[in-house]
């Protein structure tokens, strides 16, 4: 009788099992028949009215009954999982036909344009990339750059000073004291781009903030034609084969002689047009040869050691190579115009 009940109990159990189709039903069926209130271990509370030997069969009968049902739920389950993940699998397959989303590249500054290829065209001649600090000590700045307190080539160069004796500095070219000092009477061939700052009031050729790049080369025996030597070939990689230069003197405080740089025009060639003012030459840098008192105040003996320096604004290279008519363009990030530098795959 009990015997017969046991085996109906496993005989329903298999059949919810079968007919079972997600993970929860299997947990709901596996409390129904194998909980300790279930109908199935109600049963052992008979084993106290038995005699042991009906004990230990009937014993064993619900315990493989137990054992019978757990299997049966345990396969089940393993079925209805890999069931699930195959249908997941389906759902989230990903169809790699599709074509990708695309990876929008812009193009590059043109100021970064310029700034790479002035730096590879100097490294290319042998120059190291120095750097330099943006807040400056007057003494770097101005004084050993043969710039006394209250010398007029101050008044040109008003900036930023964050207090008496430190500023925003007006040029790279105190990366030329730092770099003399730190090489401590040896040679010197570096080049140093980075931003610089005066007091401007910006409009389509000035900013507050622009860039040059520093040169300077310290050697014995360097003349200026090292100096007009370098920079032709400065401008016939920049602007093109054809381009010659002339140096006319000028001034600069830390050079003697001092030079302003023109290229021979490469909108017409020389003929003159509106690019160059009818006078077929554009400016483009100052340089000269290092001032002595610079060299000295340095830790150069000017008797022993010369050297060249130069500085060239790469905004306005950028302007002059890539046709740019207002400096303010580089710096505003107008999507239609960096689109215009992008490199075309
Ligand atoms: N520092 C100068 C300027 O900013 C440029 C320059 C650099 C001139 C090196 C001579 C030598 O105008």
């Amino acid at each position: 009788m009990e015997n017969s009940k046991v085996n109906e109990i496993v005989t329903r159990a298999l059949e919810d099992i079968e007919k079972a189709d997600k993970g929860d039903v299997i947990n709901e069926i596996r409390n129904r028949y194998l909980a300790k209130k279930s109908e199935l271990m109600g049963l052992m509370s008979l084993l106290g009215q038995m005699s042991p030997e009906e004990r230990k069969d009937f014993g064993k009968l619900v315990n493989d009954a137990k054992t019978r049902i757990s299997e049966m739920l345990n396969k089940k389950q393993q079925e209805i999982a890999q069931k699930e993940l195959n249908k997941r699998l389906e759902e989230e397959k990903i169809d790699i036909s599709l074509p990708g989303k695309k990876v929008e590249l812009g193009g590059r500054n043109p100021f970064y344009l310029v700034q790479d290829e002035v730096i590879e065209i100097f490294t290319g001649m042998g120059f190291s990339v120095a750097s330099g600090p943006e807040v400056e000590s007057d003494l770097f700045n101005f004084e050993l750059l043969n710039i006394p307190k209250d010398h007029p080539a101050r008044d040109m160069q008003d900036t930023f000073y964050i207090d008496n004796n430190t500023l925003l500095r007006t040029h790279t070219s105190p990366v030329q004291a730092h770099t003399m000092q730190e090489a401590k009477g040896q040679p010197v061939k570096i080049i140093c781009p980075g931003k610089t700052y005066r007091r401007d009031n910006d409009d389509a050729t000035h900013s507050h903030q622009f860039a040059q790049v520093e040169g300077l080369l310290i050697d014995k025996n360097i003349n200026i034609g090292h100096l007009k030597a370098l920079l032709t070939l400065f401008a016939k990689k920049m602007f093109g084969e054809k381009r010659e230069i002339r140096l006319r003197p000028s001034y600069f405080p830390f050079t003697e002689p001092s030079v302003e740089v023109d290229i021979s025009c490469f909108n017409c060639g020389g003929k003159g047009c509106s690019m160059c003012k009818g006078t077929g030459w554009i400016e483009i840098l100052g340089g000269g040869m290092v001032h002595p008192n610079v060299l000295k105040m340095n830790g150069y003996d000017p008797e022993v050691y010369s050297g060249l320096a130069f500085g060239i604004g790469i905004e306005r290279v950028a302007m002059l190579r890539y046709g740019i008519d207002d400096i303010r363009k580089i710096y505003t990030n107008d999507v239609r115009f960096l689109r215009q530098f992008e490199k075309k795959a």
